[in-house]
């Protein structure tokens, strides 16, 4: 038999006892198997030190405990398999070629049927990347990674790439054992990295069906920022700790002038705003302007103030980051958000991106009007549906490295959340002052940072927001 069973990578196991071994892996409860006979222990040796096929490890359970205790070892090793414990390893000529490595608990491992003419197909959602210097095959779909490791692994998987059945393949490449290839399809399968297509050429991938809509890095992005599908680390894993400082609360500009701005009295409006319900039920995206009236410096500022600025900061000392407390939430209280307004027509303020600080409320001018501000305030435009050009247009970045110092597999996720708790309030707040708002769903993060010279991997533009005053004829719909 070509398929060895081994324990997945990341598995230690260690012998407490005469008959008792306990499991571990980074990503699971320690596992306590208690009671076990010399031939179950032989075979979790086996699985531990170089594997072995099923004909070998219930060979190892008869000449140890004889063969009345086959079943118990067939129980048993289902229930590893079943667990997502067992790697299987697919050998040609004693060398292993390939591996399938379960990564989720609802991983099965079976033997697929698999009809030699039925045509098979590489998955629109399977991948391949380099770790620890393997080649490794991950897949949104599935529950398990396949490892590439020899010949002909490589050259039978960038065959699939077209539709091929095992006799084409056979056919094909009549040198190998079409046992192999069969294996080798079976861990594919096994995995949902193949899909069969049909006479009509469609695939479950394509065919009329809910898979049919996603597009390849949404559907990562969905399974990988989510718990289930893998076993990565995730959550508040603060894996930075020790070897890198977050970015600070603030951004500091040191050298810009600070330019201040108005700050709205929040006692008269607690007293004389409109009244909450009020706001939400007649919030509405307005995207006209009144032009011969154009958005104030002083309306800007109060804006700020009511929905973004720092209104208690927490320091936690040691090598703890800041965090904040603001008008809108934010997960952790990281606020790895900035917001950049950035301006076309504002009465007493220059065209221009500015940097809005929180902290102090003030502006720094970070690029003058220029072209490029214009090609960023015209795509505002064209995303708001050509109405009015964009008096200000709010540029909001992530720090993503604020997030990154503590938070591992959801931090893109969980700024995108961000954004939509800013987009809200932003939108209340501009609602509340009589003013025309829309959030935008798109933008250009790589020419926001070529007109203002950020680097995309440290802080990248996540989201845009109209604000302008608002047009009291201006149609909506
Ligand atoms: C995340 C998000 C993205 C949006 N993207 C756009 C956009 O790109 N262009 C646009 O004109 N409106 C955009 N909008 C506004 C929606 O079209 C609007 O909220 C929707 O039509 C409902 O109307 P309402 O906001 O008046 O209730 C967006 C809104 C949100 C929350």
């Amino acid at each position: 038999m070509n398929l060895r069973l081994r324990f997945r990578n990341g598995m230690n196991i260690t012998k407490v006892s005469a008959d008792s071994v306990v499991l571990k892996s980074a990503d699971m409860n320690d596992l306590h198997y208690k009671g076990l006979s010399s031939g179950i222990l032989a075979v979790f040796d086996k699985l531990s030190n170089g594997g072995a096929d099923e004909d070998a490890l219930s060979r190892l359970v008869v000449e140890h405990d004889g063969s009345a205790k086959l079943f118990g070892y067939y129980q048993f090793i289902y229930g590893l398999t079943s667990s997502a414990l067992i790697a299987h390893h697919l050998y040609e000529d004693s060398q292993p070629i390939a591996a399938i490595m379960p990564i989720a608990r609802h991983y099965k491992f079976e033997q697929k049927r698999i009809d030699p003419d039925q045509v098979y197909q590489f998955s629109k959602f399977a991948y391949v990347r380099q770790e620890d210097g393997d080649f490794v095959i991950e897949t949104p779909r599935g529950c398990a990674k396949v490892y590439l490791y020899a010949e002909p692994a490589f050259t039978l998987w960038r065959t699939l790439a077209t539709g091929h059945s095992l006799n084409d393949l056979a056919a094909l490449y009549d040198e190998l054992d079409s046992k192999t290839i069969k294996q080798f399809l079976n861990l594919l399968l096994n995995a949902e990295m193949i899909v069969s297509v049909a006479e009509d050429e469609s695939t479950i991938e394509t065919a009329e069906g809910a898979l049919e809509m996603w597009d390849f890095h949404d559907l990562l992005f969905h399974a990988r920022s989510r718990q289930g599908r893998h076993n990565n680390p995730y959550g508040g894993t603060y894996r930075f700790r020790g070897r890198k400082q977050s970015p600070p609360l603030v951004k500091s500009y040191a050298d810009h002038e600070p330019i201040a701005l108005p700050k709205p009295d929040l006692d008269a409006l607690k007293q004389g705003d409109a009244p909450f319900t009020a706001v939400l039920e007649s919030r509405r995206s307005r995207r006209t302007y009144q032009d011969d009236a154009p958005l104030t410096f002083e309306q800007l500022g109060h804006f700020l103030y009511r929905a973004a600025r720092v209104q208690q900061m927490h320091q936690p000392g040691g090598d703890m980051p800041d965090i904040s407390f603001r008008p809108h939430p934010g997960g952790g209280a990281i606020h790895e958000l900035n917001l950049y307004p950035i301006v076309g027509k504002c009465e007493g303020l220059a065209g221009g991106v500015y940097y809005y600080d929180p902290l102090n409320h003030t502006l720094k001018l970070v690029t003058p009007h220029n072209e490029y501000v214009q090609r960023l305030l015209h795509i505002g435009w064209m995303t708001a549906d050509r109405r009015s050009f964009p008096q200000v247009m709010f540029g909001i970045t992530s720090r993503f490295g604020r997030l990154q110092w503590k938070y591992e597999s959801m931090v893109y996720a969980a700024t995108l959340k961000n954004v939509g708790a800013l987009y809200q309030t932003m939108y209340l707040v501009a609602e509340a002052m009589g003013l025309a708002a829309v959030g935008l769903g798109g933008g250009n993060s790589d020419l926001f940072g070529l007109t203002t010279g950020l680097d995309y991997y440290e802080e990248s533009l996540v989201g845009e927001f109209l604000l302008g005053s608002r047009d009291p004829n201006g149609q909506e719909w």
